[in-house]
């Protein structure tokens, strides 16, 4: 754990209380000054931290608000920030047939009309991360799928940092112990060869409330997180891993990120519900192949599916 979670967790854990930036600085090892330093650094961030050294400090809570200017990094060239938006997809398509750069980024603090994978709906209330991001790969149409598992794949890294045990469920959602906090969604258009654009929609329930009713249970970060964390940090660092991982996709493709994905799936070894051409079938999920199918186990041998949904025959089987 960073110092500067260090210093979240000890201001964190008792909110409202002022703590001197002496004990501050013994309990952390370092001195006041650079305990001050850090506070500033926190503060420019958004976090909110009253008082002062001699004072002591008082844990007022975790910003919420997006800075356009810190998610400007890797490759994000433009960030376009919204109260409220039908949905960021939407907003997205409409700048890429425009000829919006690659490495634009659309943010909406509540989406109206968001949508999920299949023609779902996708609740978008305040305190989640609903964004959109603007890719042109220079890639064939068809490995596209396999770049959106790499793009849950970072968001699993960027929860496993803070502490957060993400798994990923083939092919683009995020669970934690049994629940689906995350899901990410793709749509492009492209010629045979050629993609012209692709927009990559997620959407992360960070402090809202998670939405009730859905097909598969659901859950909010702040179940694990507190308010320690803010959209922004995360955002960001998503965005600084990902920044790489689309690079080293284009050049080498899923291969290199396949032992990671694996290594972090939710349904290896779990019996499945699949669709094929002929219908539903059932078997057990056995990971991925080098170009990000889902490999399952069935009476029959082994089938790789390359889209469509899958579904747990059991919540929790093995
Ligand atoms: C899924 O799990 O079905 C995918 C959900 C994707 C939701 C995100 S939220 C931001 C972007 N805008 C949308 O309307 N949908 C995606």
């Amino acid at each position: 754990m960073t110092a500067k979670h260090d210093l979240i967790d000890l201001l964190s854990r008792r909110p409202g209380t002022r703590v001197s930036g002496s004990d501050l600085a013994q309990a952390l090892g370092m001195t006041r000054a650079a305990v001050h330093k850090r506070v500033a650094k926190l503060r420019a961030q958004g976090f909110r931290i009253d008082g002062a050294s001699r004072l002591g400090y008082r844990w007022v809570g975790a910003a919420d608000r997006l800075e356009p200017g810190g998610l400007r990094r890797g490759f994000v060239r433009d960030v376009h920030l919204f109260d409220a938006l039908p949905s960021t997809q939407d907003e997205a398509k409409t700048r890429a047939l425009a000829g919006a750069p690659e490495g634009t980024l659309i943010v909406a603090d509540r989406q109206t009309a968001g949508r999920g994978r299949l023609g779902r709906a996708w609740v978008s209330p305040p305190g989640g991360l609903w964004y959109s991001i603007l890719l042109r790969p220079p890639i064939a149409p068809d490995a596209v799928p396999a770049l959106i598992l790499v793009a849950a794949l970072d968001w699993a890294r960027v929860l496993e940092a803070r502490g957060v045990p993400a798994r990923l469920k083939w092919p683009n959602d995020l669970w934690v112990e049994g629940r689906k906090v995350a899901g990410l969604l793709t749509e492009m258009s492209a010629e045979m060869d050629r993609v012209h654009w692709a927009v990559l929609g997620v959407g992360v329930n960070v402090a809202n409330d998670p939405p009730g009713g859905t097909d598969v249970p659901a859950a909010s970060l702040k179940q694990w997180l507190g308010d320690r964390v803010t959209r922004q940090e995360l955002l960001a660092a998503w965005i600084d891993r990902f920044s790489k991982s689309y690079r080293r996709f284009a050049a080498d493709g899923f291969a290199p990120f396949r032992p990671a994905y694996a290594a972090r799936s939710w349904l290896r070894g779990r019996a499945v519900r699949f669709q094929t051409a002929a219908g539903a079938a059932t078997g057990r999920a056995a990971g991925v192949d080098a170009t990000g199918r889902l490999m399952v186990e069935t009476p029959r041998g082994t089938v790789a599916v390359a889209a469509g949904e899958v579904s747990l025959l059991r919540l929790n089987s093995r």
